[in-house]
């Protein structure tokens, strides 16, 4: 069959490398890729948001699956797109519906479902511009750190941890008042701080069953001992050695097995992946977010895992069989380090040329922000490339992808050197 990944991240070179090994793949085509996906897919010059070209090219190309890699088709709709059209109705698309992209796409969308469905997350309020002094009033409740997070989709930029009353106050106004992220931050969720350690859990479901994938962790703040600003995601490993299957079980009971009956409770259906960012608070998993998506870069470490082939997953999923499937992981662990453009995740320079990348035998680079320019692969982008490597432990992983790094080079290239320090 015929199939089309919709992206141009790390992520999406992930997908495209994965699909390309199953013998249920046709032809494979990425809009609008990368010089990785070029590589192993036909790219086409199209934006994810541009439905009208997509669909142009879906007919043209007899695409018969469309795997979404970003949060923004989805929360416009693209699903919802594919099922009005009678040309498109039964092109199957991996990805939810603009309802429960919702999830993303709106905190306080997020936090009712949680609410509702009594899964375990930070306590919370949410204000508008019109009642931006009960806001005031409930920082002034609070104990430090403030939690401010815009409702809407900012890029991830939109969460915003300070240490201070009075700064948390004026970040407060700049958000609401002064629209700091335009509309999506009309409306703010002030949520009670979560003192923890991170991870992610990634779910997949058709609406009906579920499976869950490894987890992983990713780093996502610049610098080193996590500091400075944050980014799109510095690196990641999977698994997550905190993770123990005591903890696992709780977060299948707590969070994942009430999250995929509460979308059905809710009537909101769902074919695709959930991305679950937790907190571990003492023991116990509490929910930070859910994106309607696969994480850019733990996708990087969680599919070169998965054994099962990633055709006859999706068709499962479009199916409604994901129950009749196992899925098998690789018991090895893997890492992946993300080199970036020296500035990011503020201004940088492009267009430089990568060297190196013949070189490298021991790990899997999977391409970001890097394109082909007359036979030469150049950057293009803040985060260039993910460089992932398997160990019998993450940390030898880890050290593999840092002795693959050493062949590669480009004019201002930055990595972080610390991945895996606080495990
Ligand atoms: P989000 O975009 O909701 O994932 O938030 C971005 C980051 O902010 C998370 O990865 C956490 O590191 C941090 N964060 C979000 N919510 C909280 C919270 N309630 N308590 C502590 N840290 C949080
Ligand atoms: N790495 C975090 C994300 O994809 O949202």
């Amino acid at each position: 069959m015929n199939i089309l990944v919709l992206g141009s991240g790390g992520r999406e070179h992930t997908f495209a490398w994965k699909i390309a090994q199953s013998s249920r793949c046709g032809q494979l085509f990425v809009a609008p890729g990368n010089s990785g996906t070029d590589t192993i897919a036909t790219n086409l010059n199209i934006s994810v948001t541009d439905f009208e070209a997509i669909k142009e090219a879906v007919i043209l190309n007899k695409i018969q699956l469309v795997i979404v890699g970003p949060e923004d088709p989805l929360v416009q709709g693209i699903h919802d797109f594919f099922l009005q059209d009678q040309a498109l109705k039964n092109v199957a698309v991996i990805g939810p519906q603009q309802a429960a992209a919702e999830l993303e796409g709106s905190k306080e969308f997020a936090k009712k479902f949680m609410m509702r469905h009594n899964i375990p997350t930070a306590a919370y309020a949410s204000f508008t511009k019109a009642n931006v002094e009960e806001g005031y009033a409930f920082l002034e409740s609070l104990n430090a750190p403030y939690v401010l997070k815009a409702d809407g989709l900012a890029a991830g930029k939109g969460v915003v941890i300070l240490n201070n009353l009075d700064d948390a106050k004026a970040e407060l106004k700049s958000m609401l008042v002064d629209s700091k992220f335009g509309d999506a931050s009309a409306k703010v969720v002030i949520e009670e701080f979560l003192d923890g350690i991170e991870l992610s859990c990634f779910v997949l479901t058709d609406g009906k069953d579920y499976k869950i994938l490894p987890t992983a962790k990713d780093y996502k703040r610049i610098g080193e001992g996590d500091t400075g600003l944050n980014t799109g995601g510095m690196g990641a490993i999977s698994p997550v050695p905190f993770a123990t299957d005591k903890f696992l079980q709780r977060i299948e009971n707590e969070v994942v097995k009430p999250t995929v009956e509460g979308l059905k409770k809710d009537n909101l259906p769902y074919v695709g992946f959930i991305f679950i960012g937790l907190i571990k608070v003492g023991d116990d998993p509490k929910v930070i977010e859910y994106n309607v998506r696969m994480g850019d870069p733990e996708t990087e470490v969680v599919l070169p895992r998965l054994k099962t082939d990633l055709v006859t997953v999706f068709e499962a999923m479009a199916n409604q069989t994901l129950a009749d499937i196992d899925i098998e992981i690789d018991a090895r662990a893997a890492s992946t380090i993300m080199l970036v453009s020296g500035g990011y995740p503020e201004a940088y320079e492009k267009g430089k040329e990568i060297k190196g990348i013949d070189t490298v035998t021991d790990s899997i680079m999977f391409h970001a922000g890097c394109k082909n320019q007359d036979g030469k692969i150049v950057t293009s982008g803040g985060r260039v490339m993910a460089i992932t490597s398997y160990g019998e432990t993450y940390k030898e992983a880890i050290k593999k992808s840092y002795q693959s790094i050493e062949n590669l080079s480009f004019d201002k290239m930055n990595y972080r050197k610390d991945i895996g320090f606080d495990l």
